[in-house]
């Protein structure tokens, strides 16, 4: 010891100062580990932590192979953001179901706070109790208006636009674009009992808005993992809070309309139900209460519904047209069930869906290659807590690899072949749910718009089937690859034929 105290007096002043810094932070890091036993993971680089290792390639893949090195449960670090992966059936549930609100909150990070308006949304805001809140009053305002036949109304409308559309269209074409007519038109009806010609010059901003938001938006932005690039935001950074704005003046422009003509005896769409909801509460509830239930609340809610519908039901449906299209004696099954519930003209009722369950197989087993959100959105632990034997301290980013677990072997017999017979009983009806089928995710957070959803793609799945036969064109090999960034799960540009059935 005296030896180290003579040598360590003979360096300079600065040089004693960074030994002392040095022991002192290697201390504190030290003690930090012996508190908390955190989930093993790769080695992380100072600041950039493991970012560099999944350059071009996707996160969700990168964590699959990590867990064969690491297990289910491992440490990865998004620059300086240290997040916990969890990549496995058992613990996705232990902390979605088991420890529900553990892991309910979202990570508050600089490009969610500022596309939130300080966390006011309802996807992107942390988990208190005006997020709860607001969750309440949304899904009251969902289940409101899908109480009568308005859900059911504007599917078959949007669907009907694109179907004579797409009847004068004979040579190969991307469906892409037809889908998201779609989901917007629906979308737009839901939300503003408005639905849009194709050809609208409006809807087609709208469109190009969503779409250019959607391929920029990649892994997110850099400002979140680099903090001093918000001194001086990226390009990508400026022209996403751009789109952003754009999105929020429509959005506006709509909602200032409602507030004028809200008719309690007369809802019309979501943003009526919302606006009625706020208002009932604001009569039911204190004050402080009530200055929880903002308009920027408001706008957020209606947002969300749009941000968190769009993307998820226009990728769902481009991939379910893919796999369609490449199996074609799948399609022939779906065919002969919808030629036997849905009437070739008129509305498409919802209680059709109980007598399509080969329909809805198909689509639950597209959802399960496709994984259109491969990690869904990322949590937050609200407290100190566990998975297994490990540590999570509270505050820790949590990302689910949902793709992991709809890709896992274990799980699912010859996993990577397309195969919806897999979610039906011997008696063709739809079987449970496998535990490991999680598209929606679970728990406090579990897709606000499921029972939208799910009942719509299975509708419009049937819709275009009814009408249409879709087939690769001559030589064209299918290519179930995705593209994109690591958020979203796209397929690669495509083109199908739309041959109109007798
Ligand atoms: C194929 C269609 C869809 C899929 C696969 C899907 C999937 C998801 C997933 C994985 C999440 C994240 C859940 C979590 O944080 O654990 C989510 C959240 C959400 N979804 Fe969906 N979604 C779909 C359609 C919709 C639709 C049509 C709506 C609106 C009507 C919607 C509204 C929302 C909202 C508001 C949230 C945020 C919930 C929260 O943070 O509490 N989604 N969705």
């Amino acid at each position: 010891m005296e030896t180290v105290l003579r040598y360590v007096s003979t360096l300079s002043v600065a040089s004693q100062t960074i030994l002392v810094a040095s022991v002192f932070g290697i201390t504190a890091y030290y003690l930090l580990h012996k508190r908390y036993r955190l989930p093993p993971g790769p080695t992380a680089l100072p600041l950039l932590g493991n970012v560099l290792s999944f350059r071009g390639t996707p996160l969700y893949q990168k964590l699959a192979e990590w867990s064969k090195t690491y297990g289910p449960v491992m440490t990865v670090y998004l620059g300086p953001i240290r997040c916990v992966a969890l990549n496995s059936t058992e613990v996705v549930l232990e902390a979605l179901v088991k420890k529900q609100a553990d892991f309910a909150g979202r990570p508050q990070t600089y490009s969610t706070k500022l596309l939130s308006d300080g966390g006011k949304s309802i996807a992107l805001g942390d988990y208190h109790a005006t997020w709860r809140l607001h969750r309440k009053l949304a899904t009251k305002a969902l289940r409101l208006y899908t109480s009568g036949n308005r859900l059911e109304l504007r599917m078959t409308e949007s669907l009907n636009k694109v179907v004579e559309v797409l009847k004068g269209i004979k040579e190969p074409v991307n469906p892409h674009l037809y889908n998201s007519l779609v989901a917007l038109n629906i979308l737009l009806g839901v939300c503003f009992d408005q639905t849009y010609a194709v050809d609208d010059p409006m809807f087609k901003k709208m469109l190009s808005t969503f779409d250019e938001f959607l391929t920029i938006f990649g892994n997110g932005p850099l400002e979140d993992i680099i903090p001093p690039l918000r001194l001086c935001p990226t390009k990508r950074m400026k022209r996403m809070i751009q789109l952003f704005d754009e999105i929020f003046n429509i959005l506006d422009t709509f909602i200032v309309e409602h507030r004028k003509t809200l008719s309690p005896e007369h809802i019309r769409d979501f943003t009526d139900s919302i606006l009625l909801a706020q208002k009932e509460a604001m009569e039911e509830l204190d004050e402080a209460t009530m200055s929880k239930i903002t308009d920027g609340h408001v706008k957020q809610t209606i947002a969300d519904i749009f941000g968190a519908g769009i993307d998820t039901t226009r990728l769902t449906l481009d991939w379910t047209i893919l796999y369609l299209a490449s199996y074609p004696e799948v399609q022939s099954k779906i065919h002969k069930e919808v030629d036997q519930v849905l009437p070739k003209d008129g509305t498409m009722m919802l209680s059709y869906r109980n007598q399509l369950p080969y329909t809805e197989a198909v689509l639950h087993e597209v959802m399960r290659l496709s994984s259109v959100v491969p990690l869904g959105l990322p949590h937050s632990t609200t407290c100190d807590t566990k998975i297994g034997d490990y540590d999570i301290p509270q505050g820790t980013m949590v990302l689910l690899n949902l793709w992991m677990m709809h890709h896992d072997p274990d799980k699912w017999t010859d996993v990577e072949d397309f195969k919806p017979e897999r979610f039906l009983d011997e008696t063709g009806a739809i079987a449970p749910k496998p535990d490991s089928w999680l598209p929606f995710s679970a728990g406090r957070r579990v897709c606000l718009g499921e029972s939208v959803a799910k009942p719509e793609l299975v509708l419009l799945l049937a819709g275009y089937m009814r009408q249409f036969k879709i087939s690769l064109p001559d030589g064209v090999k299918p290519d179930f690859e995705a593209t994109g960034g690591g958020f979203f799960r796209t397929p690669k540009p495509f083109e199908v034929v739309f041959v109109e059935r007798d």
